[in-house]
């Protein structure tokens, strides 16, 4: 099958130096599109910018902001059987992007106004059919509830619910919870490892 990834943060221009953006690696994404690879798919791996190397025979589509990452999306999704959104898309951009470096002395800048970023993973799902789909919650509390109603919310078969801890970080410990209210707690193990596990339980073999 042909399995769509995102991964990475998402770099959200305030003027020629600056962005907003978050803590995420990009680490898990790739991981699961080497998984991916691995399990005999091909692989459209859609990243924002990291420090990492593109896994070896996987078609990779650089990008930096969400609304370039939803276009890149688009591009490959009526190709694809499934999908997995490992991307930590920036929910809000600056409202205007200052053509040259807003200064310090101005006054200017010092209130940000931001919009809010198209939802990469909804607008995919909504034309789904038969296809699967894998998304990631990322929540601060117990995060269950909300991890439940994303599930049901964006359409999915599958969610993986993390907490921040794992920004970043080797090792992480998620829970999987599916449509059918199956639930399954993996790890803590490395990234490469659960990877492997969350592909073994979601899309499968090819
Ligand atoms: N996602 C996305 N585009 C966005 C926001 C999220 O594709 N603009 C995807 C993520 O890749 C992930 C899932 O949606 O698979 C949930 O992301 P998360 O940040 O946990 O949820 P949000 O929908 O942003 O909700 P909130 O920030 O309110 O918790």
């Amino acid at each position: 099958m042909r399995v769509l990834v995102t991964a990475g943060p998402t770099r959200e221009p305030i003027d020629p130096v600056r962005y907003l953006s978050n803590r995420s690696s990009g680490r898990m994404g790739h991981a699961i599109a080497r998984a991916l690879k691995r399990a005999g798919h091909s692989v459209v791996l859609v990243s924002g910018p990291t420090a990492l190397k593109p896994p070896a025979g996987v078609q990779f589509v650089a990008v930096e902001t969400a609304r370039e990452m939803l276009a890149a999306c688009r591009r490959h999704w009526p190709r694809c059987g499934g999908l997995v959104a490992a991307a930590a898309v920036a929910d809000f951009r600056p409202a205007r992007v200052a053509g040259r470096k807003l200064k310090r002395g101005a006054g200017e800048g010092a209130r940000l106004e931001l919009v809010a970023n198209p939802d990469v993973l909804a607008s995919l799902t909504r034309r789904k059919g038969a296809r699967l789909a894998v998304g990631f919650a990322l929540e601060t509390g117990s995060g269950k509830q909300e991890a439940l109603r994303k599930l049901a919310d964006k359409n999915l078969d599958f969610i993986v619910l993390n907490g921040p801890e794992a920004q970043g970080a080797d090792e992480a410990e998620v829970r999987l919870f599916d449509r059918g209210g199956g639930e399954l707690a993996l790890g803590p193990m490395r990234k490469d490892a659960l990877a492997r596990a969350l592909v073994r339980h979601t899309i499968g073999p090819a």
